[in-house]
């Protein structure tokens, strides 16, 4: 028996049904992708790309990493940015955080939790930046919680400071970068309205 041999199956059954209703759908996506959607999410497994956006195969480009992070060193993420933006040209970069975000959780302790600290840190650095307004809070919950909205802020500040965001918005590429959250506890999504469409609506100091 092949190892894992459920996920095969499930597999199957799941080709099968798409087939069903459209035959040549594989066949049409075999030639061309033409996403729309540039998706920036966390690996947390609750949180998958085109089940909560109700998306087929085709529809949404992704990358998932701890805490959905943009952090301008990080060559995987950039590259799948770059192919995103000036070969499929996708017209919506949505950067999506989910309420009890483990990544941001382990960034808000005092613990050691080994290399992952390198990753996390970049959340600490947000949560000092607005600190006065999160040790306001009550809870440990609603800290998180505004810690998950905040870093998604950044996040989508950090997509529009690259030069491949300004160089598509110079050369009047339609492209707006989003910023939503995900509740894992009811499975419904909220727009953080921080939408940002062009050059202007961008700090000065990271204009290029
Ligand atoms: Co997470």
């Amino acid at each position: 028996m092949r190892v894992l041999g459920t996920l095969f199956e499930n597999n199957k059954k799941w080709a099968n049904k798409i087939k069903e209703s459209d035959p040549d759908f594989f066949t049409k996506l075999s030639k061309q992708q033409s996403p729309e959607y540039l998706w920036v999410g966390c690996s947390d497994s609750r949180v998958p790309a085109n089940e909560i956006v109700n998306l087929l195969p085709g529809d949404i480009f992704v990358h998932r990493n701890i805490a959905n992070l943009v952090i301008h060193t990080d060559m995987n993420c950039l590259s799948v940015l770059q192919y995103a933006v000036e070969v499929l040209k996708v017209k919506h970069i949505i950067v999506c955080g989910h309420y009890g975000c483990g990544g941001i959780k382990a960034a808000m302790d005092n613990r050691e939790h080994g290399l992952i600290d390198n990753w996390l840190r970049h959340i600490k650095d947000t949560y000092h930046k607005h600190q006065g307004r999160i040790d306001a809070l009550q809870t440990e919950k609603e800290k998180i919680n505004l810690m998950c909205e905040l870093n998604v802020v950044e996040q989508v500040a950090n997509i529009c400071h690259t030069t491949i965001v300004q160089n598509a918005w110079k050369s009047n590429q339609e492209l707006t970068v989003h910023g939503w959250i995900y509740g894992i506890e009811d499975g419904i999504l909220q727009d953080l309205n921080v939408c940002i469409k062009n050059l202007d609506e961008i700090s000065r100091i990271h204009r290029i």
